[in-house]
């Protein structure tokens, strides 16, 4: 069976993006492949270094919410990087045949560089951070990998270290794909992307009232100032979360009635709030069952964590025989 790996970023409780955007992906995936979905909590570490704190409960929080959205730990192996050391030699292998040039030219690199203010990202483990991603790809000599377009050049540069190191020691690696997320990018309540490093972010699991308010101040088509004033659902994001929470008789509804003042904002974000729970409800129920038991989580990721390294130690046993380490 073809092998998928993903991996996230511990940012604890998930928002809609993240279920359109992966979840709901892995989850079709696990039921077809062969899975390994990881918490990248070495990754959150070479940007948040200075204060880590936050790693380890977020990581909990983020995986009760991978399992309230559906994923099973019987299906799909679901682990932590940081509990599967063999991450880390793969990491320090492929660092010694990739070029500082493809690093400096990565997107993300010189964009985070400039972007972030608050922290200092000067450090030699964020340059290699699409290394250590190569590592955690490769190491399950994965084929495919379902992330957002955010992440193709990092598939990219990982397909090139695989091709540099097969020609310089082997066939070992399979050049993985990217499965690229079919899912629109979702707006938040700024109409922004969604994320939580905006604050604009809806969670899974906001309790009626929080996700009620943020939807009540959300943004609307800028246009339509007063309610006798038509809109355009087009340029509205509260339409464009309606396009994917709404069943297509509301989303006719309010592309017909919105266009000529028939129906106002608050109640055409009502019903969005309606079909949201709708959707949601069950979600975070099961979120508040993981929450609040955490040890739970806890050994189910232990469990998967001895899993994926078993695999892991099978691949490093050839790339250590082909590097000609092995004594
Ligand atoms: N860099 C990814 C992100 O920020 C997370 C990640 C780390 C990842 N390792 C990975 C994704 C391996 C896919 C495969 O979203
Ligand atoms: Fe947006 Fe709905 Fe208001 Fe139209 S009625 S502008 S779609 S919130």
């Amino acid at each position: 069976m073809p092998r998928v790996v993903s991996g996230m970023r511990p940012t604890g409780k998930l928002h809609l993006g993240h279920l359109e955007g992966a979840l709901k992906n892995w989850n079709r995936l696990q039921h077809e492949y062969d899975c390994f979905f990881f918490v990248a909590d070495w990754h959150a570490l070479t940007t948040d270094y200075a204060d880590p704190s936050q790693i380890r409960p977020n990581t909990l929080l983020m995986v009760g919410d991978w399992l309230a959205a559906g994923l099973d730990p019987n299906r799909a192996t679901l682990f932590v990087q940081s509990l599967v050391p063999e991450h880390a030699e793969l990491h320090l292998l492929l660092s010694c045949v990739t070029p500082l040039g493809w690093l400096e030219r990565v997107p993300t690199y010189k964009e985070q560089r400039e972007n972030i203010r608050d922290k200092d990202l000067g450090n030699y483990a964020f340059l290699g951070y699409p290394v250590l991603q190569a590592a955690d790809i490769l190491i399950y000599q994965a084929h495919f990998v379902p992330v957002g377009e955010d992440q193709v050049p990092h598939i990219e540069l990982t397909r090139e270290i695989a091709r540099r190191f097969n020609k310089l020691y082997g066939e070992i690696f399979p050049e993985p794909q990217a499965l690229l997320t079919q899912a629109p990018r979702l707006p938040g309540t700024d109409g922004r992307k969604m994320s939580k490093s905006y604050g604009n972010d809806i969670r899974l699991t906001d309790p009626p009232d929080v996700m009620w308010e943020k939807l009540r101040t959300m943004v609307t088509d800028p246009a339509r100032v007063r309610r006798t004033d038509p809109g355009n659902p087009e340029v509205c994001p509260v339409y464009a979360l309606h396009r994917v929470f709404s069943p297509p008789e509301h989303q006719q509804q309010v592309n017909v009635e919105c266009r000529r003042a028939g129906i106002g904002c608050v109640e055409c974000k009502r019903l969005l709030y309606e079909n949201l729970r709708e959707r949601l409800a069950p979600i975070a129920d099961k979120s508040a069952y993981y929450e609040s038991r955490p040890e739970q989580v806890r050994e189910l990721l232990i469990e998967g964590s001895r899993r994926a390294r078993q695999r892991a130690a099978q691949t490093m046993d050839c790339v250590r025989a082909a590097m000609r380490i092995a004594v």
